[in-house]
This record gives C-alpha cells, sequence and structure tokens, in this order.
C-alpha cells in the first residue's frame, strides 16, 4: 500500500514513521513534508490546502491511501475531493470537520448528545463584551470561534487581560466564545471514528502553557505523554461511552457522520469527564507519545476507517 501523508509537521513526522514501521506499507509520500519526514519519505512540494494539488499528486502518485493531517485541509474540504476522485482518505468530511471548525457548532452537537461541557456564550460585538464577561470568571476562558491551533485560547485569572484577548479576537473579525472553568486534570483521547464505531488510542496529557511550572500563554502543546498512570481504571471506557460515541451518533444523526481521528479534550472532574474541545485530526505533540506504543500497523488500521 502506497500512503500520502498531507502536512508538515511533527505530528506528520509521527504518522510517517509508524506508516513506515507497517510492513504492509510499501511506500510513504508525504506533502510538503519536512526535513524529518524527509527521512522516512519521499517529499513533494504541494500545497496542503489545495484540494486540487493534493488529489493530483495523489492520482499522479498512484496513492492507495492519503492521510490527512492538519486540520486546515480538512475544513477545507481536502478530504471531500480526494474521496471523490475515487481514493480512500483517513480524515473527515468538511461538514464533520466542524466539530473543530466552529466550536458553537461542537457545542451545539455537545448538547444534543447529552455531553458534559463547559457553560459557553458567543460574543460578536464589542459593546457586550463587558457584561458577559461579567457572567464568567474569575477563572475567564475566552476562545476564538474559529481554528486558532489552540493559540486563540487564553485562561487568565486577570480580568483585563480576558477583555484585551476578546477585543483582538473581534478585531480580527471572529467571534469570542466566553466560557466557564473546568477544573481538573486534562486528558486527550484520540478516537479512530467511523460513522458510531469508536475505538480508542492511548489517552495522553500534553502540556499548553509556554513556560515552565505552567506559566504564560497558551500554546498549541509543549509537550506530551503517554499513558497516565494516575488516570482511574474505567476512565477511557467512561469517555468512550458517556462522551464519544454519543457525539458520534448525533453527527451520524445530522447527517454528517464523523470518519478519522476524533480528538477529545477532556477535563477529568470530580463529576467525570467534561469536553474542553474537540479536534478533527491527530494532536500534536500527542501523536509523538500515543503512536511510539502503537502495537497495530498503523497503514492498517487508517486505511480500516478510510
Ligand atoms: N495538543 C493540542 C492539539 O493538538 O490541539
Amino acid at each position: 500500500m502506497r500512503v500520502l501523508v498531507i502536512g508538515s509537521g511533527a505530528r506528520e513526522h509521527a504518522l510517517a514513521l509508524a506508516l513506515s514501521r507497517d510492513p504492509g506499507v510499501t511506500a510513504v509520500l508525504a506533502a510538503p513534508g519536512n526535513p524529518g519526514i524527509a527521512n522516512v519519505a519521499e517529499l513533494f512540494p504541494v500545497d496542503a490546502a489545495s484540494a486540487g494539488s493534493v488529489v493530483a499528486l495523489a492520482t499522479e502518485q498512484k496513492a492507495d491511501l492519503v492521510v490527512i493531517g492538519p486540520e486546515v485541509p480538512l475544513v477545507l474540504g481536502v478530504a471531500d475531493a480526494v474521496r471523490a476522485a475515487g481514493i480512500p482518505c483517513f480524515g473527515p468530511s468538511a461538514a464533520a470537520a466542524r466539530i473543530e471548525g466552529s466550536k458553537a457548532f461542537a457545542k451545539d452537537v455537545m448538547a444534543a448528545a447529552g455531553v458534559r461541557t463547559a457553560h459557553s456564550e458567543v460574543v460578536d460585538s464589542p459593546a457586550t463584551i463587558d457584561e458577559a464577561l461579567d457572567r464568567f470568571g474569575p477563572t475567564w476562558v475566552v476562545k476564538d470561534d474559529g481554528l486558532a491551533a489552540g493559540k486563540g485560547v487564553v485562561v487568565t485569572t486577570d480580568r483585563d487581560a480576558a477583555r484585551d484577548h476578546a477585543v483582538e479576537i473581534l478585531e480580527n473579525g471572529h467571534p469570542v466564545l466566553l466560557e466557564s472553568f473546568l477544573d481538573g486534570p486534562e486528558v486527550s483521547l484520540f478516537c479512530l471514528v467511523d460513522g458510531e464505531t469508536v475505538v480508542p488510542l492511548l489517552p495522553a496529557q500534553d502540556h499548553k502553557r509556554v513556560g515552565e511550572g505552567d506559566t504564560g500563554p497558551n500554546t498549541g502543546g509543549m509537550g506530551a505523554y503517554t499513558p497516565l498512570p494516575w488516570l482511574p481504571e474505567g476512565s477511557v471506557e467512561q469517555i468512550v461511552s458517556e462522551v464519544v460515541e454519543p457525539v458520534a451518533a448525533e453527527m451520524v444523526r445530522r447527517g454528517c457522520g464523523f470518519s478519522g481521528l476524533l480528538y477529545a479534550g477532556l477535563a477529568m472532574g470530580a463529576e467525570g469527564p467534561a469536553v474542553v474541545e474537540f479536534n478533527c485530526r491527530f494532536g500534536d505533540p500527542e501523536t509523538q507519545a500515543v503512536l511510539a506504543l502503537l502495537e497495530s500497523p498503523l497503514g492498517e488500521v487508517l486505511n480500516a476507517v478510510a
């Protein structure tokens, strides 16, 4: 099986490395890739977000499977275009990728599925920021209701910092999502999902703040580890049955069933797991830790989902 990996990050390097270890994978190709990926794959200088270019490359290179790493091409419908060309693709449709692309859509799905998550409000005008902030915090959680790769989130006990971030998001033309703060250690659970079928991988934890001792602004993730020795037994089963399966079923009910990697970011509070965010792709950096311990052949697994 010839597998084409789309993306250029450490996540795609981890995917390409794990694919290269699968005896059923005869060639790993990557676009655009990076110098680390070049050690295990042939690189092609193709724009990951261009559906036409990705389809042309996959066709020309006779790819048997395309694996899309980042969220931007997924939200833009690159997986739809690859499938429409008759090539199996690991990654959700644009309609399903809204679970990450629009936090308001994700909240709506969770409400319908009865999944515990933070209380939230969308603010779309500077005139209503102050009264909305008064209904939250401290601690304030201020998010960009769009794709921000984890960097659009400010978690702070400083009301002025929360307000400044909200104003900046609005000035960039995006709505602001204010959320109640969820207490408890965070878990990233990656699930292979195809419609209502859900298969979890090992739970991981990433660390998002830029500074030592969990200080400074949030990033997409500074580092990650798995397994989680502190996580009570049965937690993964609980997250799957209380969170991921109901959300997968709700998406099928809405006609936008998810096929690919559904990433549930959760806070493990006293009342059980509550969703911080969903992502429509493998997490970065958690993928580096999770795939290092995966014993199953990755190509076979991703192809089965596709
Ligand atoms: N590690 C956070 C993310 O992948 O969004």
